[in-house]
């Protein structure tokens, strides 16, 4: 993993994570502490069961720890009640999951500006448009999930992470159910936007290819 000087745009301390109890005991976490350096691409890398998903997952305050801190910014997601977690959730955290995870009634531009339409925040349209050429969807915006590719509904899901302008999006096997091509494809992507929009990004991935554009 990679660390910077500059100030992380979250962090886990000390963390540990531990299911069920007595018999069936797991510590998916054993004392993990990581930095995750604010405009740089971090790719998590390890073995099925090491705990990649449980390390998102509390990071992005989808979970809590059972010891230990995760931070966004400054901000201890423990310190935090259920409705400060998910203001701060909704406001400052992308999450791309590895099904796609979109609503099957919604269109593409729907889907998109979901999480704005949610916090009743205006779509800032210019902020839009490049976000849907970026994802490269312009032709698609009408359609609704089930008409597209599983790679063009990723992208979808990684241009609604991105919507409300995150500071950290976590992505979780994005890749994991596309082919190799499209799997690349929203490598790619993720990569260009971490270039293009100074955006922090952090990525569960099994792939033994580099990140998509150099950290450093
Ligand atoms: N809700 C849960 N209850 C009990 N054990 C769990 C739970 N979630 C995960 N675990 C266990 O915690 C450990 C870490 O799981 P985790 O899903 O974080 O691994 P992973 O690195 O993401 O694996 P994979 O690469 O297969 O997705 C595993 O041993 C798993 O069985
Ligand atoms: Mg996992």
């Amino acid at each position: 993993m990679t660390t910077s000087a500059r100030h992380p745009a979250a962090r886990v301390v000390d963390a540990v994570k531990v299911y069920g109890r007595g018999d069936t005991e797991v510590r998916a976490l054993d004392g993990v502490s990581v930095d995750f350096p604010a405009g740089r691409f971090t790719a998590v890398m390890g073995p099925s069961g090491s705990g990649k998903s449980t390390l998102m997952h509390c990071a992005a305050g989808l979970d809590t720890l059972t010891s230990g801190a995760a931070l966004v910014g400054d901000t201890d997601l423990s310190a935090l009640d259920d409705r400060r977690l998910t203001l701060l959730r909704r406001d400052r955290i992308g999450f791309v999951f590895q099904a796609f995870n979109l609503l099957p009634t919604l269109t593409v531009a729907e889907n998109i500006t979901l999480p704005l339409d949610l916090a009743g925040r205006p779509v800032d349209r210019e902020r839009f448009d490049r976000l849907v050429d970026t994802v490269g969807l312009r032709d698609r915006l009408h359609h609704r999930p089930a008409e597209l590719s599983g790679g063009q509904q990723q992208r979808v899901a990684v241009a609604r992470a991105f919507a409300g302008d995150p500071d950290v999006v976590f992505a979780d096997e994005p890749t994991g159910n596309l082919d190799s091509r499209s799997g690349e494809e929203v490598l790619r992507l993720l990569g260009r936007t971490v270039h293009e929009t100074g955006r922090t990004v952090v990525m569960v991935t099994t792939t033994r290819s580099p990140p998509p554009t150099p950290t450093r």
